[in-house]
């Protein structure tokens, strides 16, 4: 765990699993599939659960509602989530107690990220002066900009490009004010880069990947059993 700058004692730390997307790319509920003998959602509750005081898990409204809903192993508590991600983020942000210090968002469609991961993050974001840490990967591929048309617009330098990732660790407060108007983005560091808040990449895993159509289940698979 992150030490609070200064105080020596340890920070306190709370992970939001975001579980509330319905998988159109997949075709199905996705945190739901089997992976390795378990829900996938499972997976990232239980690395969640190991370095966080508290886990809430953000699930699809019928799943939270359901009284015989299997809880995943190491979450604190289970809440509806909301038509986007960014409102699902929300939802388990308003069952964060008011005093942690540290929070970190993951996708339960990620379910190989590890507990170094969670911990490098948290400890980027404790920095002086730092809001946030999120794991990134260097592209290999050149990226371009194009416009509605397809036409190319621009070709950044690649060396300046991360491919972002989950867990990313936020300070509370932080986190709190930049999503109070209700912002939409597809991870959360965006939402608090356009808060001005100060973000720092930490450097990502390759096995840390989304699972977002079926050919990515299928190379889960292959990875539970390596
Ligand atoms: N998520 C969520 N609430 C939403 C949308 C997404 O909690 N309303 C979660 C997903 O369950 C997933 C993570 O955010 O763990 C990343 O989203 P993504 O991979 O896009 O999953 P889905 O939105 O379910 O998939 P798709 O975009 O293909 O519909
Ligand atoms: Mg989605």
């Amino acid at each position: 765990m992150a030490a609070s700058p200064g105080s020596g004692t340890p920070a306190s730390i709370w992970t939001i699993i975001v579980a509330a997307g319905s998988g159109q790319r997949f075709g199905g509920l996705k945190q739901f599939s089997e992976l390795g003998g378990r829900r996938m959602v499972d997976w990232a509750v239980e690395t969640a659960a190991g370095v966080s005081s508290g886990v809430v898990v953000v699930v699809p409204a019928d799943q939270a509602n359901d009284p015989s809903f299997s809880v995943p192993p190491g979450a604190t508590t289970i809440v509806a989530g909301g038509t986007t991600r960014s409102e699902s983020v929300r939802c388990g942000l308003a069952a964060v107690p008011g005093d942690v210090e540290f929070v970190c968002v993951h996708d339960a469609a990620r379910p190989f990220a590890t507990a170094a991961l969670f911990e490098a993050v948290v400890r980027a974001a404790g920095a002086s002066g730092v809001d946030a840490a999120i794991p990134g990967i260097a592209v290999a591929d050149t990226v371009k900009v194009v416009d509605n048309q397809g036409r190319v617009v621009s070709t950044p330098d690649r060396a300046t490009l991360r491919a972002v990732q989950t867990p990313q660790a936020f300070r509370a407060t932080v986190l709190r004010a930049a999503h109070a108007s209700a912002p939409e983005a597809t991870d959360d560091a965006a939402v608090v880069e356009a808060h001005g808040g100060y973000v720092v990449v930490v450097e990502g895993e390759t096995d840390n990947r989304k699972i977002t159509g079926p050919d990515d289940l299928v190379w889960a698979e292959g990875r539970c059993v390596r």
